[in-house]
């Protein structure tokens, strides 16, 4: 059966010079993760982790497979407006159980689901050129809001309605919308409930980084054939395996523990995820927002000034270990490596034994690709160790639903347990208000106050 296994020798003594200590971890830290269980468990209680229940979620999950299967399918291509939480878990959905190339790929090749496309910042490049690709006629656009209130998905959602209306008339525009946002309020859910577009609910207890296996990441997915069932099931494998309150059965538990750990008492604040398989680059990404916003806070539980929280970095193996691995070898002592590996890549290449007169080739020959980037992982991963550099490996049987599905919910169990071992609140994101005010005042948004800059902004330019 497919499934995911963390493998943490690599931060353990005597393994690791310096390692953690295993009479520690089942000492120490295994009472730290108790009480951080504790909390999350009052806080699953209290209702505010919403994020938790989706895997069973069978009511709005229908809902979700409705739309797809039915109205989804009227479509040529897909296009998620979104941006944060709203569009970076379908990113890590499609390339992952899609593939890099979904999108090139002709109709038959991809059993006549649609293609794929999410925007999610509003770069005019970006917008101009996939305008310029689609035919509006037959384009589903996807406005993935929670709060309805989001200046640059508005913004996007404000350009390509005007396109729309332009190239199929004012009438029949309604009919290439469908809007995911918060069940009951906001002024995307009052646009579409005045023009009757289809829309899916974001739970009220599940926000935007919490919410890729909500309807945000669901329909996206499923409109192009993800298998969802097989992904609510891994989650709901991994969510059940993380009810545990035994650290050494807790793999989500493991991983918050000892990132915090690596943090708070070894010094190493940052953070890499570094999977070696080009489909689960986008997961990175989903991951560094996840852990950053999550637990990157100004002010603690308690409300004391205390700036906290690691800083996570997205990379990729084998690539990176062209452009990164110097500084994990060689620089400071801050950095805790999480690599992924891909057991099975479902395909495999061959490297052609062409020059067996030539040692620097020869020893490639007879191998495959799939060897070589799995063994440059186990190399690296040894590397770092010998050089006394903590780091951890994800054992991925394969990349499905599955399997995506169970790293996506232990990531996101990970990252609550981190924030009761941080003392954070991991569910806000006050920080990024003030410069959502600046933006609106200089947008001119009524009742935002123009902000005055300093008078000699730019004079320190060269
Ligand atoms: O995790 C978060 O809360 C954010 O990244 C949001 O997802 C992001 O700001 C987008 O918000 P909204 O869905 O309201 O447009």
């Amino acid at each position: 059966m497919d499934d995911v296994r963390l493998d943490f020798g690599n931060m353990m003594a005597p393994l690791l010079t310096g390692g953690v200590d295993p009479g520690a971890f089942s000492g120490e830290l295994a009472e730290a993760f108790a009480r951080a269980h504790g909390a999350v468990e009052s806080s699953r209680s209290a209702g505010v982790l919403g994020f938790l229940d989706l895997p069973y979620a069978q009511e709005t999950v229908s809902q979700v497979k409705q739309l797809a299967e039915g109205f989804g399918q009227w479509f040529e291509d897909v296009v998620v407006l979104g941006i944060g939480g709203s569009g970076l878990g379908a990113k890590a959905l499609k390339e992952a159980l899609l593939g890099l190339y979904w999108n090139d790929m002709s109709a038959e090749a991809r059993d006549h689901f649609p293609r794929l496309h999410v925007v999610d910042n509003p770069d005019p490049s970006t917008m101009q050129g996939l305008l310029a690709r689609l035919d509006p006629a037959r384009t589903l656009f996807n406005v993935i809001s929670k709060s309805g209130a989001t200046a640059e998905t508005m913004a996007q959602y404000l350009v390509v309605r005007d396109v729309v209306e332009h190239a199929v008339g004012a009438g029949h525009a309604r009919g290439h919308f469908l809007f995911t946002t918060d069940p009951t309020q906001g002024v995307l859910r009052r646009i579409g409930d005045a023009e009757e577009i289809p829309m899916l609910p974001v739970p009220e207890n599940v926000g935007g980084r919490f919410s890729v296996l909500s309807p945000v990441g669901l329909l996206p997915a499923a409109v192009c054939g993800i298998d969802i069932d097989a992904l609510l099931a891994g989650a709901a494998r991994m969510e059940g395996r993380c009810r545990s309150d035994r650290l050494s059965e807790n793999p989500a538990g493991v991983l918050a523990t000892l990132l915090h750990r690596a943090d708070t008492v070894w010094g190493r604040p940052i953070h890499v995820l570094m999977p070696y398989s080009d489909r689960l680059r986008s997961l990175g990404l989903w991951f560094q927002q996840l852990w950053a916003e999550s637990l990157g806070k100004a002010r603690t539980l308690t409300g004391e000034a205390r700036p906290t929280g690691p800083t996570p970095v997205a990379a990729l193996g084998a690539t990176d270990q062209h452009s990164f691995l110097q500084l994990l070898m060689e620089g400071p002592h801050d950095k805790v490596v999480v690599f992924i590996d891909v057991e099975d890549h479902g395909v495999d290449t061959p490297i052609p034994n062409r020059h067996p007169e030539m040692p620097e080739l020869s020893y490639l020959g007879d191998h495959t690709l799939g060897e070589l980037i799995n063994t440059e992982r186990r190399a690296t991963a040894e590397a770092l160790r010998l050089e006394g550099r903590p780091n951890a490996t994800f054992f991925v049987s394969r990349v499905s639903a599955g399997t995506l599905g169970e790293l996506l919910m232990l990531l996101q169990v990970a990252t609550v347990y981190a924030g009761a071992l941080y003392g954070v609140n991991p569910l806000d994101q006050p920080g990024v208000e003030l410069s959502k005010r600046l933006t609106y005042g200089l947008m001119g948004r009524a009742g935002a106050d123009p902000p005055s800059f300093p008078e000699d902004e730019g004079r320190w330019r060269v």
